[in-house]
């Protein structure tokens, strides 16, 4: 039963995904699975929550959101899950979302699990990639060192105001890893941080013409 629910999720989803761009595509979805098997292996959480959500956590996301469509909410219901797994799901979908740092805090560990696993994806090699996919997706500049990166920023100016693919590193993806409430997500954390800090000093002395 569970097992068919998943797979009526994962169907519908990947069409959706397939349209995006590579930033947020089935790919992604695809490691945030993996990435949240890993962290289960030592948090208690319950699984079948966790993979819907991951499923569904960025169909909806504002980025890429027609007017009026709501396919989260379209998904879930066609999915025959009970009422309260829905509210569950759609609570750790609500609760993934960074929103500029304005995001709500996790309220269950399936929660947290999902949100390290997205935030594990948005970090590394990984995270640098889909950055500067979703940078050319846009057309935003690939760096500009003059940009001051903004904190405490309001949801709508991080959504409207866009800044250079470098800039987001400073605005969001360098915050990530303080950010991890597991212990594993922690730990792969740590690494993936360290790589994007070099990875910024290389492309601040290549572009400065120093390398
Ligand atoms: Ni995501």
């Amino acid at each position: 039963m569970t097992n068919r629910i998943i797979d009526n999720c994962r169907s519908q989803v990947k069409r959706i995904y397939d349209t995006f761009d590579a930033s947020h595509d089935w790919q992604h979805i695809e490691r945030v699975l993996g990435n949240a098997e890993r962290i289960m292996e030592t948090e208690k959480a319950d699984p079948f929550l966790v993979e819907l959500a991951v499923l569904l956590h960025d169909v909806s996301d504002p980025k890429y959101m027609k007017n009026g469509e709501d396919l989260e909410k379209e998904i879930l219901e066609s999915l025959g899950v009970s009422e309260e797994q829905s509210s569950q799901i759609a609570q750790i979908i609500r609760q993934v979302s960074f929103k500029g740092g304005n995001g709500e805090e996790a309220s269950s560990i399936e929660a947290r699990v999902v949100q390290d696993a997205d935030r594990l994806d948005a970090i590394g090699a990984v995270g640098i990639a889909r950055t500067f996919a979703y940078g050319g997706a846009k057309g935003r500049n690939l760096y500009d060192w003059e940009e001051k990166p903004r904190n405490g920023m309001t949801e709508q100016q991080y959504r409207e105001e866009p800044t250079s693919s470098a800039t987001h590193f400073y605005e969001k993806l360098l915050l990530l890893k303080n950010m991890m409430t597991t212990e594993t997500g922690k730990q792969i954390a740590d690494e993936r941080h360290q790589f994007m800090l070099s990875f910024l000093e290389q492309l601040k002395k290549e572009t400065d013409g120093n390398a």
